[in-house]
């Protein structure tokens, strides 16, 4: 989920102020002991790896596989998912105490504020996390101000449209879904009235916000997430009362999105959009912020419906076709895999690529692991669709061509080596870190057109480059695994003299964004690898990365975003968003249980982690809704 920040923290003075070094050295020492006691403690205990067979075989003496010597046992799992558990407490219960019923904690100052319509959305996203947790007592205790939240605004003030549905929407949905609680839909629907005036627009697209007394605010020029990530949520809710008209505020856009000319842009949706021509207006493509979710929703809402909305499914397939071939890149030395975007542009021709890679793009690893886990890509002739014919040179020009690259490789090997390797990097850019957490983005090192999936002649041994064909070679050749750019690496993790020289580029990257903002695309991404691959190794890393977040953003009353990840002691910010509760606590939590109460074939994770039940249309709804 697109979420922008003013943050992009810059610490240099703090970097050089003298008391820096014993400030340093306490830590260590601190760390220590806290490392001593966590180790004597019995419910925790540290991973030990060693090398095995699966490593990137490009990679040289960087390369080392990453897999668990000694299984990690059911109960020691458990202890884990109660450790979530507790640090869920200890943040719900410093929100309760401080700053309910106000939107959001500040973790340091024990302050709060109200930035998302100031109608308590910390509780709203937190709800069903705590119904998956089994914690009665602070659901309870929620219930009666999510019962009496008066949703309005003072004149001139406006309710973001794309937050408020993922995050307030979504919650009452996701709530009611799993457990019946008839308040939650009624809130739910009224939530939808209220903000209805939004949609008033000669496309259907929603303008960019609303005020519940009908004014609504926005350009004529709207961002893609913000018009094109309520597909999951509508849908929901007309399924949940049975009424049409939230139907179509969901099939509005997807015909919309289905009807769009996108020759420029190799079908993939750009970011800009006119809201009266439902034309795109610019050529700027990203997986990253303002576009993020839409790609997303394209294959959730075909799960949502059960696999029936083949439409979605079609716009699923050439978003990721344009973006295996065109925006993934492979670093020079690492061999780092990770997902781009262009710069912008609104010319027949696309930008280039930026190489920047943000932390908000780790939802992708996981998106195409769900999708190599529950679509027949390995034979999509089964749905009646062939690659060659939903895109092509006629229909995209240049851009076409990726159709007929992609068409020749096995489609759920190559997404689910996508998803592994974009996976890698997402960790590795946390492993990196003396934190252990991750910036929120980088800027990737390259040495000129580093895509990886281009077909070429050869292989250029020290090109620095490796090419789709070469990949092909290779495997002919009789070699095992996987290509460049997807196996296990090992981390480099600067020293501080070495990250204050500023010169080292062994790490394939620098930073550009060094903060951490609680945010949960990675773990997200780690869990859906975890539970389609079933390979231990990734919620081992989710469980590292939970061990840094204790260590390192807790304060008295909850959890606090880093304002850079590459100092220690970490320093931070006085901001706990809401969706650390919905998504970064919730993907951990089920990455640990042992029991899966969210079957990825019954439920879809909208885009603030809250689950949806898939849908089956009866005849009768089919009939009254005009769903084809
Ligand atoms: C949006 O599309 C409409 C209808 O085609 C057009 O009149 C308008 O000028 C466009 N707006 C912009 C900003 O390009
Ligand atoms: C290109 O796509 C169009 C539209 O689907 C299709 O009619 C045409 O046959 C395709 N061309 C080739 C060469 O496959």
């Amino acid at each position: 989920m697109y979420r922008s920040h003013p943050l992009s923290a810059s610490l240099r003075s703090i970097r050089h102020r003298p008391y820096f070094r014993s400030v340093l050295y306490g830590c260590l020492v601190v760390s220590s002991v806290y490392l001593l006691y966590r180790f004597v403690n019995p419910t925790y205990s540290i991973p030990i790896y060693s090398t095995s067979s699966w490593t990137d075989p490009f990679s040289g003496d960087l390369a080392e596989s990453y897999v668990p010597a000694v299984e990690t046992s059911a109960d020691v799992w458990l202890g884990r998912a109660k450790s979530v558990k507790l640090s869920f407490l200890h943040g719900y219960h410093g929100y309760e105490r401080y700053a309910q019923p106000n939107d959001e904690i500040r973790p340091l100052s024990n302050d709060y504020r109200n930035n998302f319509n100031g109608w308590g959305v910390t509780m709203y996203d937190s709800l069903d996390t705590m119904i998956l947790m089994g914690l009665e007592n602070e659901y309870n205790r929620a219930m009666p101000f999510i019962e009496k939240t008066v949703f309005s605004l003072p004149d001139g003030e406006f309710a973001p449209f794309f937050e408020t549905i993922i995050r307030y929407l979504g919650g009452l949905l996701s709530a009611y879904a799993l457990r019946k609680d008839d308040i939650l839909l009624r809130r739910a629907e009224e939530l939808a009235e209220k903000l209805d005036n939004v949609f008033a627009t000669p496309s259907g697209f929603p303008l960019f916000g609303v005020n519940p007394n009908g004014q609504v605010v926005g350009p004529e020029i709207g961002i893609l997430a913000e018009i094109a990530s309520l597909q999951l949520e509508y849908t929901t809710l007309a399924k949940f009362t049975g009424k049409k008209r939230w139907w179509d505020r969901a099939n509005t856009v997807i015909r919309a999105l289905d009807n769009a000319d996108l020759h420029k842009t190799g079908g993939m949706f750009p970011i800009r959009w006119n809201l009266t021509s439902a034309q795109p207006f610019d050529t700027h493509l990203s997986v990253g912020a303002q576009a993020d979710s839409t790609h997303e929703y394209l294959l959730k809402q075909y799960l949502l419906t059960a696999k029936t909305d083949k439409a979605n499914l079609i716009m699923y397939l050439r978003a990721t076709t344009h973006i295996i071939a065109e925006l993934l890149m492979l670093s020079p030395k690492r061999h780092l895999l990770y997902v781009t975007d262009t710069t912008f542009s609104t010319n027949e021709h696309k930008g280039r690529p930026s190489h920047t890679f943000e932390h908000l793009s780790c939802f992708l690893p996981g998106l195409l692991a769900l999708g190599a886990h529950t679509l027949p890509l390995d034979d999509l002739a089964s749905l009646g669709i062939d690659l060659n014919e939903i895109g092509n040179e006629s229909m995209f020009g240049r851009s076409g061509k990726s159709y007929k690259l992609l068409a020749g490789y096995n489609l759920k090997t190559l997404h689910m080596w996508a998803a592994e390797g974009l996976a890698q990097t997402c960790w590795l850019s946390y492993a990196d870190m003396p934190t252990g957490l991750g910036p929120d983005e980088m800027v990737m090192y390259t040495v000129g057109d580093d895509r990886w999936g281009k077909t070429v002649d050869g292989y250029k041994e020290g090109g620095g480059y490796l090419w789709m064909d070469a990949i092909e070679k290779w495997k002919s050749s009789g070699a095992r695994g996987a290509p460049p750019g997807v196996g296990d690496k090992t981390p480099v993790i600067y020293t501080e003299a070495e990250r204050l020289r500023g010169t080292l580029r062994t790490r394939d990257y620098s930073i550009r964004k060094s903060g951490y903002l609680l945010r949960p695309e990675t773990l997200e991404s780690l869990y859906l690898l975890w539970r389609t691959t079933g390979n231990d190794k990734w919620r081992d890393r989710g469980w590292k990365i939970f061990e840094s977040i204790e260590r390192h953003t807790k304060t008295p009353s909850g959890y606090a975003s880093l304002r850079s990840v590459e100092i220690l002691p970490a320093v931070k910010d006085d901001d706990m968003p809401s969706y650390f509760f919905a998504e970064t606590l919730k993907y951990l939590y089920l990455m640990f249980i042992e029991k899966d109460p969210i079957p990825l074939d019954e439920w879809v994770f909208n885009t603030e982690a809250h689950p949806l039940p898939v849908i089956r249309w009866t005849q009768a709804e089919k009939e009254a809704f005009d769903i084809q």
